[in-house]
């Protein structure tokens, strides 16, 4: 297994989520860190929390203006995680198409876009985050899996069109993120409870659940185009 320790990581998305755990398990392997994502706020506040020396700078990886300006003043890195995505859901009849092109800007294209600017070792590797909902369908949420299946195909493809670099995939069941921070905390509780009852493992996951695979991901160099399913279960019931 390869060490982590003095390595060039990115991660996209890493001021929040699934995104920041990794951000700090990279830091804790000894890694250089840099987290990106839109919110200078959030950045900050991450920032702190990490309590570690770590770069922070602004990304919109749905604004190829904004990829390119960012990886034109970047380092090579070793690793680059992408978790960086926000969007709504909604059934296909009823969601306005400019906000399901966005979902697909955002999750999709913001990959691929950075796929296609970043300076990245031989050696290195890309993880993608994209969701069980890609081989678990619901209703109200086709088109995100629908993305989370792109995603998944994508990295594989890549996988081989830019060997030696690794791609691989985390793809998450319901885990507890800042992402229902929308939601009233009580009812984010009451649905997080009730969809932990539906599962094997009778809990939804932690955003550490996910970025320890990730961080596995990175380290082992026999793993690329791999898509690994965490989800407590959640494709068997
Ligand atoms: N949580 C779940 O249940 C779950 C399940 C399956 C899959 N996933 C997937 O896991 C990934 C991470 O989700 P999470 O739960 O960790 O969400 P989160 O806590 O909301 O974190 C999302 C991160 O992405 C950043 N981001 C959003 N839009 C961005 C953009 N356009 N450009 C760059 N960064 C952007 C956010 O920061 P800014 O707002 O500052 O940009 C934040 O750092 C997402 O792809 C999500 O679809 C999550």
């Amino acid at each position: 297994m390869a060490t982590l320790n003095g390595k060039n990581v990115l991660v996209i998305g890493g001021s929040s989520g699934i995104g920041f755990a990794t951000a700090a398990g990279a830091l804790a392997a000894g890694a250089k860190v840099t987290i990106a994502s839109r919110s200078e706020e959030k950045l900050r506040s991450a920032q702190e929390l990490l309590q570690a020396p770590v770069e922070a700078r602004r990304i919109d990886v749905a604004d190829g203006a904004s990829v390119s300006a960012f990886f034109d003043a970047s380092p090579v890195y070793d690793h680059i995680v992408i978790s960086g995505a926000a969007f709504k859901f909604g059934t296909v009849r009823d969601q306005d198409i400019e906000e399901a092109y966005a979902a697909m800007n955002v999750k999709f294209w913001g990959a691929y876009r950075v796929v296609k600017k970043a300076k990245v070792a031989p050696d290195g590797s890309f993880v993608f985050v994209s969701g069980f909902l890609s081989r678990r369908p619901k209703p109200g949420m086709a088109l995100v899996g629908a993305i989370n299946a792109a995603l998944e195909t994508l990295a594989q493809g890549l996988a081989l069109e830019m060997a030696p670099i690794r791609f691989n995939v985390v793809s998450p069941g319901i885990v507890d993120t800042p992402t229902r921070a929308a939601m009233p905390a009580e009812a984010r509780k009451t649905m997080l409870e009730n969809i932990a009852r539906t599962l094997p493992v009778k809990r939804v996951g932690l955003a550490e659940d996910i970025s320890d695979q990730i961080l596995l991901f990175l380290r082992n160099t026999f793993a690329t185009g791999t898509v690994v399913y965490l989800d407590g279960g959640g494709l068997l019931v």
